[in-house]
């Protein structure tokens, strides 16, 4: 019997890599960690002793010579499309934080080139293996909505700006709250209405304290003049099927709440709402609500996105996560940016 293990490099060692990813390849008997490429060696060093002493690189082309069967990118956003298309070069099936790219362009270059070699590709969407979104998903599956006519969507926080320049500089991040937390309430929310296709979006983003002195920030102070993300967008999007779904993101703005992550789902039969799971019908023409029964902690959701990943390659399963799906999800948030800039409606067609 073979005893080799599953092959895994990691581009990016910073925040997200040492947190959870490392750790969840640890968490994997079958894997792993053989390499770590980080632009600062510094971190690449840190990040491969928490990997268990992992071969260290600066520049990760020179990761990807090494024997890998998959790539796990963990990098600032805009570095997703080429680390990716590298990855997918050398013939490396990918895992890649999210958003899998700051454009659909890109994201169907980068899923196209993935068919075309027959590798797996998978977004990092770990809110999908979380206790509620698992709760959830089965409640809609179970036919409990009907047909979705409408959705909210919310990624919206007080002061929880993060200050690295992979979130606040344009040129790294491609986008702001929209692109760093909009992102997992959005897709959650159009995975639970079996992504329906967007075809009109109207929206707006706008820089309303970042550039200011007036907002404490959670998370400490930021560099002002290399801030170039939006700090609130709002979108309004029309599907294929006649639903609607209305986004709000921000990392600042005056509210109560620390932070609020929502997906909330009308349809004719019952509605819903993630995390929450409180849900509401009316059978035989009598109101009735509830909360759904989650299972009691589903821990290190991360872990089992990588434990999914794990095994859609080695079982030549479909990736639990793929592109086209994605697509969908970034279509939307690039079209919010684009109406803002344009002042009309985009129409999609992806
Ligand atoms: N799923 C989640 O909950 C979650 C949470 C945080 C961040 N993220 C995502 O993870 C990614 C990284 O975020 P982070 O918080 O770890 O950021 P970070 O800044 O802590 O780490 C990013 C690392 O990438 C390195 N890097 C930059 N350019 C590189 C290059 N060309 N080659 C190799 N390494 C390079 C940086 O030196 C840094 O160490 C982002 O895409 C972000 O959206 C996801």
């Amino acid at each position: 019997m073979s005893t080799r293990k599953f092959r895994v490099g990691i581009i990016g060692g910073g925040g997200i890599a040492q947190a959870v990813h490392i750790p969840g390849w640890r968490n994997l008997p079958e894997a792993e960690i053989v390499g770590i490429a980080d632009v600062s060696e510094a971190t690449a060093k840190k990040a491969a002793e928490a990997a268990g002493g992992a071969q260290v690189f600066t520049d990760y082309r020179e990761l990807l010579k090494l024997d890998l069967d998959a790539v796990d990118i963990c990098t600032p956003n805009k570095i997703h499309t080429p680390a990716a298309l590298a990855a997918l070069t050398a013939g490396k099936h990918v895992l890649c934080e999210k958003p899998l790219a700051v454009s659909t362009a890109e994201v169907r270059q980068i899923g196209q080139l993935a068919d075309k070699k027959k590798l797996n590709l998978m977004t990092a969407q770990h809110q999908r293996f979380t206790a509620p979104g698992r709760a959830v998903k089965a409640w809609v599956d179970g036919g409990n909505l009907g047909e979705v006519y409408h959705a909210r969507v919310r990624a919206m926080r007080r002061a929880w700006l993060p200050p690295a320049p992979g979130f606040i500089d344009a040129k790294l991040a491609g986008g702001g709250p929209c692109m760093d937390i909009g992102v997992h309430a959005l897709d959650l929310c159009l995975w639970l209405m079996g992504f329906p296709k967007p075809v009109r979006v109207s929206g707006t983003s706008k820089t309303n304290f970042a550039k200011g002195h007036d907002m404490p920030n959670r998370w400490g102070e930021w560099d002002r003049a290399r801030y170039s993300v939006e700090d609130f967008a709002a979108g309004f999007v029309h599907f294929d099927n006649g639903a609607t779904l209305v986004l709000e993101a921000a990392w600042m703005g005056h509210q109560k709440d620390d932070e609020e992550l929502l997906a909330q789902l009308f349809g004719r039969k019952g509605g819903v709402s993630w995390p929450s799971g409180e849900f509401a019908a009316a059978p035989n023409a009598v109101l009735a609500q509830g909360t759904l029964a989650l299972p009691e902690h589903v821990p290190h959701p991360h872990w089992h996105e990588i434990a999914a990943f794990h095994d859609c390659v080695v079982n030549g399963k479909p990736s639990p996560v793929p592109w086209t799906e994605t697509i969908n999800v970034i279509g939307i948030l690039e079209a919010v940016y684009a109406s803002s800039q344009q002042g009309g409606e985009i129409t999609l067609k992806l």
